[in-house]
């Protein structure tokens, strides 16, 4: 009797511990080098090219070519992105290759003559592009920071575009889902369906035009693309309909490399991207104000977490909304924003109850100061660490093939704030800071961060989701540090999301409960809607120096090591 009972008690526990280890995969395990992206196929392109010896920056660069051929719904050259570079040296830096407003850009260039928005022409179609950055700045990391030649790491690049890759079930379906789109530019219809009708899972997906383009890039490096018969089509279309695109903006495009936004927070240090991504400085005020509260490691999902979290969220996207633009253009006050003194200023008014966003205004600035997207993380076995995040904005860009050279165009020129007041495709408010002018750069939450400890990389993380990517990474790196939780269930477990306006707090599918909710409306908050919030990869580097890649249960990635 007495054994029958110890013998249902361990078949029980044994049958918990097995589900409770089934609820998150592992994340997966290598000791030299790992990539993490959102194309199994871009992933082994960059493992492939660190067993080579390349070092972190040839993989990225590999991976940001083959990403544009394998991920057309995010991947890119006709887009923009940056990237954050930790060597092994200790050199902290970053490229800014995001995409410039064209030099005819105006202010008021999407408001109808009442100077409303007029819908759909920030987002959609040649009127929506901004001057596509991806292969300036991919050949100035590769020329400065990598090892191989461009001929190298752009090879399988062409290859995959030349002869083809079957497609995936799902990504059949993710090209079919965007048809009536395609079906409206000749180009694209010719490209991303079979004649007007729907792709088809298995089929060979082959991208001659594509690999084309790429050869030039490979013979011509940024000239392949910036000058000649690219740079033609590019101009040529966008005549035809109705872009702003010029032959001069193509060939004035410069990626700048900045100093990145670097900030300490407990024992481990990070370094994120500058403006005019306004992720590192979000990133930085949030942490500095939430180190001024404790967390024990059961609050996780707690409503006084994501109370805390949110009211922290809503002074930061105010302060984004006022004070962020292309800093080439615009003052930041980033040294304010990101200072512990402000933080301590904040975190005060941080009490039980909320305060609502209607009362939460952008900070006034104290001291003077003169001053559809995806990620992939890198390490290499020489110890750099290497983050990216590059976008075409929605997914699949602004839709439009560029007839001829293969590739999507970007509808990126939507970050921008057409007029004050008016959100954007992510429901993003804006102000002079972000305002359209000619050659500006249009501020991102695109939030490649690399934190280190002692130096050493700890976690490489970023995420694609608009507004979402700063709380998104916010969050993971919270899991690791203040919960510590491995990469994967850091990046698997639900998320939640804040962006002061709208005033409410949106949560995903399962994270939660009934009786959270309840106490965060007690508090005074607003729950929002069920909702996907990011799409991270990340790595983690453990004190032995193994490395740990975790590809977001959220989506169909690959972390690939060896
Ligand atoms: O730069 C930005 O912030 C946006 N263009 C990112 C777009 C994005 O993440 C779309 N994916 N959901």
């Amino acid at each position: 009797m007495l054994t029958r009972i110890f013998f249902k008690v361990f078949l029980l526990i044994f049958f918990v511990s097995l589900n409770l280890n089934a609820a998150i995969k592992d994340p997966v395990k290598a000791e030299n080098g790992m990539v993490v992206s959102a194309s199994e196929l871009a992933s082994k392109v960059g493992a492939d090219i660190l067993k080579k010896g390349g070092n972190a920056v040839d993989a990225s660069v590999a991976v940001g070519f083959a990403l544009a051929v394998t991920f057309p719904y995010a991947g890119n050259i006709g887009g923009g992105g940056f990237m954050v570079i930790h060597l092994e040296d200790g050199l902290n830096t970053s490229i800014d290759y995001r995409e410039k407003a064209p030099a005819k850009a105006h202010r008021d260039m999407y408001l109808d003559d009442e100077k409303n928005v007029i819908s759909g022409m920030s987002t959609e179609g040649w009127s929506s592009g901004g001057v596509p950055g991806s292969v300036a700045g991919m050949i100035y990391a590769l020329e400065k920071y990598g090892t191989l030649s461009l001929k190298e790491v752009i090879k399988p690049a062409i290859e995959l575009a030349a002869n083809g890759f079957p497609l995936s079930y799902r990504m059949a379906n993710d090209i079919n889902g965007f048809r009536e789109y395609f079906l409206m530019y000749e180009s694209s219809k010719k490209i991303f369906t079979n004649k007007g009708q729907p792709k088809v899972e298995g089929e060979m997906f082959v991208q001659t035009d594509l690999a084309n383009t790429l050869k030039l890039i490979k013979e011509n490096g940024r000239d392949g693309f910036y000058k000649g018969n690219v740079a033609e089509l590019i101009v040529k279309q966008s005549g035809e309909l109705g872009g702003f695109i010029e032959i001069e903006d193509l060939e004035n495009y410069e990626p700048v490399e900045r100093e990145p936004i670097t900030g300490e927070y407990k024992d481990y240090k990070f370094i994120s991207m500058p403006p005019p991504s306004s992720g590192g400085i979000a990133l930085a005020q949030a942490l500095n104000i939430i180190e001024n509260f404790n967390f024990e490691k059961n609050e996780w999902g707690s409503s006084r977490y994501i109370h805390t979290v949110s009211e922290v969220l809503k002074y930061v996207y105010a302060d984004r909304s006022q004070h962020l633009g292309d800093e080439d253009f615009y003052n930041v006050p980033k040294e304010w924003l990101t200072s512990e003194k402000y933080a301590e200023e904040i975190a005060s008014k941080i009490g039980d109850i909320a305060v609502p966003s209607k009362e939460i205004l952008p900070c006034d600035i104290p001291i003077y100061e003169s001053n559809e997207t995806t990620h992939y993380s890198v390490v290499d076995k020489f110890g750099n660490a290497v983050s990216v995040t590059t976008t075409i904005n929605s997914g699949y860009g602004s839709k439009v093939v560029v007839d001829g050279a293969g590739f999507l165009l970007n509808n990126e020129m939507d970050d921008f704030s057409a007029k004050p007041g008016v959100p954007n495709q992510f429901g993003l408010l804006g102000n002079e800071a972000n305002s359209i002018q000619p050659n500006k750069r249009m501020l991102s939450s695109m939030s490649p961060t690399i934190v280190t400890k002692n130096d050493k990389p700890y976690i490489v993380i970023g995420s694609p989701g608009g507004s979402r990517i700063i709380t998104t990474v916010l969050q993971v790196i919270l899991n690791c540090i203040d919960f510590g939780m491995d990469i994967q269930e850091a990046i698997d477990m639900p998320r939640f999301h804040h962006q002061w306006m709208p005033d409410r707090i949106d949560y995903e599918k399962f994270g939660m409960s009934g009786d959270v909710k309840k106490s965060l409306e007690n508090r005074g908050q607003t729950i929002g809607i069920e909702t996907v919030v990011g799409r991270a990869q990340g790595i983690m580097v453990d004190k032995n120096g193994t490395l740990w890649g975790a590809s977001d249960s959220r989506g169909f990635g690959k972390a690939i090591g060896y």
